[in-house]
């Protein structure tokens, strides 16, 4: 069993979650930066991450998710300023489904991220952003030491489920 862990990440909140998946995870592994992958194949399970951006998955995560093969099995992480299960982080993950489209999606785990406070006020002027700007104000100690356990506990959940 081979696996890969990619992200996505700007401020290193998507990164720190990555870090504790694949530090979970006792298998044949790689983690890299989602730029520096050339090629997803020859893994028998891939975890994607990236932080959810305008409440989406950010256009330099997209490529890796739309180019999977068809029934090759991904589990979904993402980071994000809003609360956790939230409608717009789920929004999020809705989106990477849809660029899935063939693959086998095992699950998703999402956790809270610290925003840049830069970008909240500045997010907070536009309408379109106010809702999730109001609450990104509350993940300034994200992803903590909970969030890192919960992604751990994710990680190996997903790969029993890879396994069957
Ligand atoms: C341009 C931009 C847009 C964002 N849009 C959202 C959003 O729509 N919803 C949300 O919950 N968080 C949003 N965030 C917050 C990030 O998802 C959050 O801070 C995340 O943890 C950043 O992860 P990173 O450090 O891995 O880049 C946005 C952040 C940036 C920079």
């Amino acid at each position: 069993m081979k696996a890969l862990v990619t992200y996505f990440s700007l401020s290193g909140n998507t990164e720190k979650v990555a870090r504790a998946i694949f530090e979970a995870i006792d298998v044949d592994k790689e983690i890299k930066a989602i730029q520096d992958v050339r090629s997803t194949d020859g893994y028998d399970i891939l975890f994607i991450g990236f932080p959810v951006q305008a409440h989406s998955v950010p256009e330099a995560a997209q490529p890796i998710i739309r180019d999977l093969k068809a029934g090759q099995k991904v589990a979904f992480f993402s980071t994000h300023g809003s609360l956790r299960g939230g409608q717009l982080a789920r929004q999020a993950f809705e989106d990477a489904l849809g660029l899935a489209a063939k693959a086998k999606v095992l699950g998703h785990f999402g956790c809270r991220g610290k925003v840049d406070p830069r970008i909240i006020e500045m997010l907070l002027k536009k309408p379109e952003h106010k809702a999730w700007g109001e609450e990104a104000k509350g993940a300034d100690s994200h992803p903590d030491a909970a969030d890192l356990a919960d992604a751990k506990a994710f990680a190996l959940e997903m790969m029993a489920r890879a396994k069957q």
